[in-house]
C-alpha cells in the first residue's frame, strides 16, 4: 500500500510539473498532459493498461523477447512444432532442433521422408527466423553497434543451441550446413573454437544424427564454428574413440558442448520414476561428461502418462542434467511440475 501511495504521489508531483527535481519550468509535453488525465482518475491499474497506447514508450529496440526467462528446455524435433523455432523461443527454450535431409543441394526439415516439403527448408524454418530475431536484439542504434546478443532480451550473453540431426550422410550434408550458416557467420553470430579457445556467440550450433567428429571436426579450413554432439555412454569407457596416440579422447570440450544419450539405452526401462539405482547411474554419467567439460541431455524420455513424465523430468532436473529433452514445450515451461 504505501509503495502505491507512493507511486501516485510520484505522478502527481510530475503532472503538476513539480518533478523530483524541483523544475519548475519543464514544459507540459504531450506525455505530461496525458500523465494528468490519468492520475485524475486515481487509478493506477488504468495507468498501467492504457500506458503503451497513450504514452507509447513501452517499447524499446530490444524488446522483442521481453520478459521470457531462458530456461534450459531443448526443444526436441522443434519442426513438429506449429511455429517452428519462434514457439520455442517464446517459452524460454535456450535449445532447439532441425532434422535435415540433402535434397537437389538444399536441407529440407522433416522427421521422415514422407514429411518432407521443398519450402520447408532449413533456412526458410530455421536460419532465416534466427537471423531476423538477432537482428531485433542487437540493433544499431547511437548507443551500440554489432553488440553479440543471443535471442533472449532477459540475458544477452544466453546463447541459442541449435541442433542439426544430419538424416543425410555427414559427408555429403555437413557441407550444406556450413553454406547456410554463412548469415549468422558473416555477422560473427556463432560460437567458436579459435583452436586455443572457445568464444561464445549468440548461436552454438552443434551436429548430431548421423554428424561425427572426422567430418565435423577433423577437417577444417578456419576457426571452427560449429560443435558435434558426443556419445555420453562411450565417455570414459573402453570403447571410447581415442586420437592417434590411443590416449587422447576424440570428442572433449572443444568438439562438444554436450554428450547425448537415449534416456533408456542408459539406465533400462523406466517405470513410475527413475529407481534410485537408475538415478545413481544417470548422476554417474552426467559426472563423467563434467569431469570433460561437457554438459549432458538425454533423450526418448518418457512422454506419457504426465505424471511419470513430470516425475523423471523433476528428477532429471534436479540432478542437473544439462539440456532437459522436451516435446511439450508449454507444459515444461509452465507446468506445475
Ligand atoms: C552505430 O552505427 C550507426 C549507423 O552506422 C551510427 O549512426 C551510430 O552512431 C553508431 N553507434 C555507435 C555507438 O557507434
Ligand atoms: C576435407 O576438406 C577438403 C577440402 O574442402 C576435402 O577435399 C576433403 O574431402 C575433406 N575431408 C573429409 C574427410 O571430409
Amino acid at each position: 500500500m504505501l509503495i502505491l501511495a507512493l507511486v501516485v504521489q510520484y505522478l502527481f508531483t510530475l503532472a503538476d510539473g513539480h518533478g523530483p527535481h524541483g523544475d519548475d519550468e519543464v514544459e507540459a509535453g504531450p506525455v505530461n498532459a496525458a500523465l494528468v488525465e490519468f492520475t485524475a482518475s486515481g487509478h493506477i491499474s488504468e495507468l498501467v493498461q492504457e500506458w503503451p497506447e497513450k504514452i507509447g514508450l513501452s517499447e524499446y529496440p530490444s524488446s522483442f523477447t521481453r520478459g521470457i526467462e531462458p530456461k534450459n528446455i531443448h526443444s526436441h524435433n522443434d519442426y513438429w512444432q506449429k511455429v517452428p523455432f519462434y514457439q520455442g523461443l517464446a517459452v524460454g527454450a535456450v535449445s532447439t532442433e532441425a532434422d535435415v535431409w540433402a535434397h537437389n543441394g538444399d536441407l529440407l526439415v522433416g522427421h521422415e521422408k514422407t514429411a518432407l516439403d521443398a519450402k520447408r527448408t532449413f533456412r526458410s524454418l530455421y536460419i532465416d527466423p534466427i537471423v531476423d530475431v538477432l537482428e531485433k536484439q542487437n540493433p544499431a542504434t547511437e548507443f551500440v553497434n554489432n553488440t553479440r546478443c543471443g535471442p533472449f532480451d532477459q540475458n544477452c550473453y544466453q546463447t541459442l543451441y541449435l541442433w542439426v540431426d544430419l538424416k543425410t550422410g555427414a559427408k555429403e550434408t555437413w557441407p550444406l550446413v556450413d553454406a547456410q550458416l554463412a548469415p549468422l557467420r558473416e555477422r560473427n553470430w556463432l560460437t567458436k573454437w579459435t583452436g586455443k579457445t572457445i568464444v561464445p556467440g549468440p548461436v552454438t550450433v552443434i551436429g548430431t544424427g548421423s554428424s561425427n567428429w572426422e567430418v565435423l571436426i577433423v577437417n577444417k579450413t578456419r576457426p571452427r564454428d560449429y560443435f558435434v554432439d558426443a556419445p555420453l555412454l562411450k565417455i570414459g569407457t573402453e570403447s571410447e574413440q581415442m586420437h592417434t596416440d590411443g590416449k587422447t579422447p576424440l570428442y572433449d570440450s572443444t568438439s562438444s558442448p554436450f554428450a547425448t544419450s537415449s534416456l533408456v539405452t542408459a539406465i533400462g526401462s523406466i517405470k513410475g520414476e527413475l529407481s534410485e539405482k537408475q538415478l545413481n547411474q544417470v548422476k554417474k554419467l552426467v559426472k563423467v561428461a563434467k569431469e570433460r567439460g561437457v554438459q549432458t541431455r538425454f533423450w526418448e524420455t518418457p512422454n506419457w502418462p504426465t505424471r511419470r513424465r513430470h516425475n523423471i523430468w523433476r528428477q532429471l532436473v534436479d540432478v542437473p542434467v544439462g539440456l532437459l529433452n522436451v516435446d511439450d514445450l508449454e507444459d515444461a515451461a509452465y507446468g506445475d511440475w
